[in-house]
């Protein structure tokens, strides 16, 4: 693909989820952005290079600021009427406020609700679905998802719901959406997919696939936990009735934040106290809020401001606007360190040294999360990595049927190789030549 081509395709990747808005400045100043993250300022090459990004991303400084001063400084029950509970309370109220103008949830059509994970989220909601849909409706679920997004709409089955999978290809490892279009019917009530799967590392069309969900009267469930840390989303131009993303992957704190469309919200039976029954954003969280963490999370808007401030974007016209041409510098970053690493991935490959897991392609779409069937059993390789300074990961990433669906055991599982945005092409270069030692 020659340079232009390569750049349109990721100006369309931008323009399906909210375009860009104005000429977006050339490249991410990673210098800048390693400065905001304490534990990577140690530019020394002795430092690990973190390639677990997807496990979890490291947290900005802004967040870890926001977190400290909390406890600091008001640490006490927020709400009540003294001024260091008032205080707490404004902190805990700007958090949902900034987020969901950065990601352009419109609040007549969704709620942003804050809960303690993504697999917490998904198994309330679950609850809820589980005391209305009917027996004989039908839901659809995935093989390519992390089972935070499959096994509680799948259990569903037990009351009479039916369950249809759709299928990956066992080869590419990509979802057809050709095959959903067989799976849905008048019966359909809703779809659950990743946004982007943390195996098999492929941003799928979301707009599209969405597009179809609807056009058959069914409701879109969509896991954006392993797209949301390569560029926050675009809510309103995705339009998930439901999408779940977890905030420690987005250099943040350790919650999950779920935008929900609002008329399901309020249809969906109350799972939290009776009394909270007429508040939306605590009718699926019926856990306590972690008052601190939720704080913390304006700090990961803090830190999209600063970056789009340091980048000469302005911020405060628009924070949706300016979200989205960071995201085009952090996904255009990504793209030029993940076609090194693939090129000598796919070296590897064709020498039989592993099997790349999903695209080999560094296309706009291809996620850098990169999981490798290999020689050696992962976990010994992980090991010999971290000798030589390189932090992997090696397991099933909780992906048990994407792995067992491409013929990987998932006893064995896989080794994980994933970056961000902060990740330097010297970090790549060091990934590369350890790779190249112990593979
Ligand atoms: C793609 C994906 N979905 C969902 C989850 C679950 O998120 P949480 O840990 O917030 O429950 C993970 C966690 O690793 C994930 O990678």
């Amino acid at each position: 693909m020659s340079d232009e081509t390569k750049d349109h395709a990721l100006n369309d990747l931008g323009r399906s989820e909210g375009n860009a808005q104005g000429p977006a400045h050339s490249s991410l100043d990673v210098d800048f952005v390693r400065s905001q993250f304490p534990a990577l300022k140690d530019a020394n090459e002795i430092t690990p290079a973190f390639f677990e990004n997807a496990g979890g991303s490291l947290p900005c400084r802004q967040v870890i600021e926001r977190l400290s001063a909390f406890y600091h400084e008001c640490k006490v029950q927020p709400g009540m009427t003294y001024p260091r509970a008032r205080d707490a309370q404004a902190r805990m109220d700007e958090a949902p406020r900034r987020l969901s103008a950065l990601l352009r949830v419109n609040p007549e059509t969704h709620v942003l609700v804050i809960g303690p994970s993504t697999t917490q989220n998904a198994y309330v909601l679950a609850c809820a679905f589980a005391r209305v849909l009917e027996p004989g409706s039908e839901i659809i679920v995935t093989d390519q998802d992390h089972e935070a997004n499959s096994g509680f709409w799948r259990r569903l089955a037990s009351n009479g719901v039916v369950v249809r999978e759709w299928r990956m290809d066992p080869q590419s490892g990509l979802l057809n959406p050709a095959d959903l279009e067989e799976l849905l019917s008048g019966k359909t009530r809703f779809v659950a997919f990743p946004h982007c799967s943390n195996i098999i590392g492929h941003f799928n069309d979301v707009t599209d696939i969405i597009r179809r969900i609807h056009a058959a009267g069914a409701l879109a469930i969509v896991d954006g936990v392993s797209a949301a840390p390569h560029g926050l989303p675009d809510l309103s131009a995705i339009d998930a009735d439901v999408y779940f993303f977890s905030t420690y992957k987005t250099y943040g704190p350790h919650q999950g934040v779920m935008a929900i469309r609002r008329h399901l919200i309020e249809r969906l039976p109350n799972e939290g106290q009776w009394f909270n029954e007429h508040v939306p954003q605590k009718r699926l969280v019926p856990a306590g809020p972690d008052h601190a963490q939720v704080a913390a999370l304006a700090g990961i808007v803090d830190y999209i401001e600063a970056l789009a401030a340091h980048h000469g974007i302005d911020f405060h016209a628009d924070p949706a606007a300016a979200n989205a041409r960071v995201r085009d510098l952090m996904r255009r970053q990504e793209h030029h360190l993940l076609e090194g690493l693939m090129d000598f991935l796919k070296v590897a490959a064709r020498e039989g040294r592993v099997r790349i897991l999903g695209p080999d392609r560094a296309d706009s779409r291809r996620a850098p999360t990169i999981a490798l069937d290999t020689n050696r059993p992962p976990a010994e390789i992980a090991a010999d990595l971290a000798e030589l300074g390189i932090e992997a990961g090696a397991g099933d990433f909780y992906a048990v049927r994407t792995l067992s669906r491409l013929g990987v055991n998932p006893q064995r599982g896989v080794l994980r190789l994933s970056f961000l945005h902060y990740t330097t092409e010297t970090e790549i270069d060091r990934l590369i030549a350890a790779l190249d030692t112990v593979l």
